[in-house]
This record gives C-alpha cells, structure tokens and sequence, in this order.
C-alpha cells in the first residue's frame, strides 16, 4: 500500500469514527462508543459499555503491571480503567484520530503525535 493510499484510509476511518463521537448521542453514552454488553437487567447504552469493561477486566483477575488501551476513543474506556489501576499504571491511550485524543486536553497530561510515516497518535499519562 502506497502511502497516499494509506493516508486516504486513515482519513476514511477517522471521518467514520469522528462524525459518531462528536454528537449528542455519544456524549449521553458517557463518551464510550461501541456497543457494550447488554443482558436483561442492563437499563442503557452507558450501562451496556461498563458491563463490557466489567466483563474485560474479569479476564484479568490480579489487576498488576501497566495497562494501554488501544483505540481509546475520547477515553472512556482509559478512565474506567482508573476505577481498578492506579493512574500511573494507566499507561497511555492510543487511538488513530488526533480530534478524539484533542478532546482529552485537561483530563491527560499531554496529547502527542509523532509521525515517522505511520501516523501515531497518543496520550501520554493521565490525570485524575
Ligand atoms: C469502537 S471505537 C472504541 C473507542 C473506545 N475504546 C470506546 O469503547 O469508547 C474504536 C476506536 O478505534 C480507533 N481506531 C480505529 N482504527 C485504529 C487504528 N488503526 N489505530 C488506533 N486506533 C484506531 C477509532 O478512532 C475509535 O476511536
């Protein structure tokens, strides 16, 4: 893949993610955008998205060392995480779209972007 191509997939990605996230309805979510986990008893979306991370987190029964959420969004999933690890074990979160990670300022210590011909976007630690 050449790298305009590449460029023009990220944009497609970014455009895809970024008209959902920036809405209404993404905000009433508590900011988590995927689809959670829903049984019976689960009364919302944002509830729906905690079961997920409760579900996750129970794979990891000793919640030791550093932990990176990859795709974090506008990071609701990195600050659920806080409820079970320490903020600096909550190494950075990664996401591909520089708007979502923008929309951290104030919650993490520094947004960066480093780019050596891949596109790389992170937070560098978080604040609680
Ligand atoms: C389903 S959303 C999940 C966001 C967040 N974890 C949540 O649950 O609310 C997927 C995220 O992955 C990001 N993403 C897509 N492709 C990516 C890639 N190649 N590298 C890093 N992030 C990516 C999108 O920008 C989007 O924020």
């Amino acid at each position: 893949m050449d790298r305009s191509e590449k460029s023009s997939r990220i944009n497609a990605i970014n455009q895809w993610y970024d008209r959902r996230m920036f809405t209404p309805r993404n905000a009433a979510h508590g900011g988590f955008q995927n689809y959670g986990y829903w049984d019976g008893s689960t009364g919302s979306w944002k509830e729906a998205c905690e079961n997920l991370m409760e579900h996750l987190l129970a794979f990891l029964p000793e919640k030791r060392g550093t932990i990176l959420d990859v795709a974090c969004g506008k990071g609701a999933t990195t600050r659920y995480l806080l409820n079970f690890y320490k903020p600096e074990n909550v190494a950075a979160g990664i996401n591909i779209s520089l708007k979502q990670l923008k929309s951290l300022r104030g919650e993490c210590l520094r947004v960066h972007l480093r780019s050596n011909g891949r596109r790389r976007t992170g937070v560098q630690r978080w604040l609680v």
